[in-house]
């Protein structure tokens, strides 16, 4: 009974501006999505990790990367054009290869939040063991406003129950599966989206605004500061 990571890393990273995968990226010495997958996979409950990866990408991850991927026992799947699509490869990946059928639960976790900490990825598979799913999640800290039609009208939003969803987003591999073969055609920006529609509880964890997800250059520097502190 334990807990397969998919690592969603097939991205093109388009506003992130540079020519490669912004997931290659350097923090520290190492790339983003090898922080990611070295975090996860130091969690006692994980291991297996299936990581989607483009085409494109391939020989720089195979190359470069090769060994280090080897090592670490990472399976690379073709992940697909919309993120759904990638995370659908991987789900598909560990259901169809007997060597995962101990997976019970599956946490699917941005290859782009590479400052995840140990703290938030157990509390939010234990959630999942528990309750079947589990996201992590931080409380809104703004005002939120709703431009309404007319251009000069707005309202506002009561913002004490609104939470911005993060990963690590973790499932019961049944009904991620469930989810995942009952969704046709509308987009879900995020996994548990599509378990809720079937009903499912998916319970709401308190994490940190350190998981910050990685989308232009300008949060490289507050990535490093922010590993700084987690170092020291
Ligand atoms: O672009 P964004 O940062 O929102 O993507 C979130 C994660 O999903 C990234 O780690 C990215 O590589 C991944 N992704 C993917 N397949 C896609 C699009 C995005 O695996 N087609």
């Amino acid at each position: 009974r334990c807990t397969a990571v998919i690592l969603p890393a097939a991205g093109s990273g388009r506003r992130f501006g540079a020519q490669q995968n912004k997931l290659f990226a350097d923090l520290a010495g190492k790339t983003l999505w090898q922080h990611a997958a070295e975090r996860l996979s130091a969690n006692p409950n994980v291991r297996h990790l299936v990581m989607p990866i483009s085409e494109t990408d391939r020989p720089r991850f195979e190359g470069e990367f090769g060994v280090w991927i080897q090592e670490r026992g990472i399976h690379l799947v073709p992940g697909g054009r919309e993120r759904t699509d990638s995370v659908r490869a991987g789900l598909d990946f560990l259901r169809s290869d007997e060597r995962f059928q101990d997976v019970r639960l599956v946490a699917v976790h941005d290859a782009a939040r590479p400052l995840v900490s140990d703290h938030d990825i157990g509390a939010v598979i234990q959630a999942a063991a528990k309750i079947g799913a589990a996201v992590l999640a931080t409380p809104v800290s703004s005002t939120v406003k709703r431009r309404l039609n007319d251009e000069h009208s707005i309202s506002t939003i009561d913002r004490s129950d609104l939470w911005l969803a993060q990963t690590p987003q973790v499932f019961r591999l049944d009904w991620l599966a469930e989810a995942y073969e009952k969704h046709r055609g509308r987009p879900a920006t995020d996994d548990a989206e599509l378990v809720e529609r079937l009903g499912r509880p998916v319970a709401l964890i308190a994490g940190s605004t350190d998981n910050l997800k990685i989308t232009h250059p300008d949060d490289l520097p507050l990535a490093e500061s922010i590993l700084n502190r987690q170092l020291h």
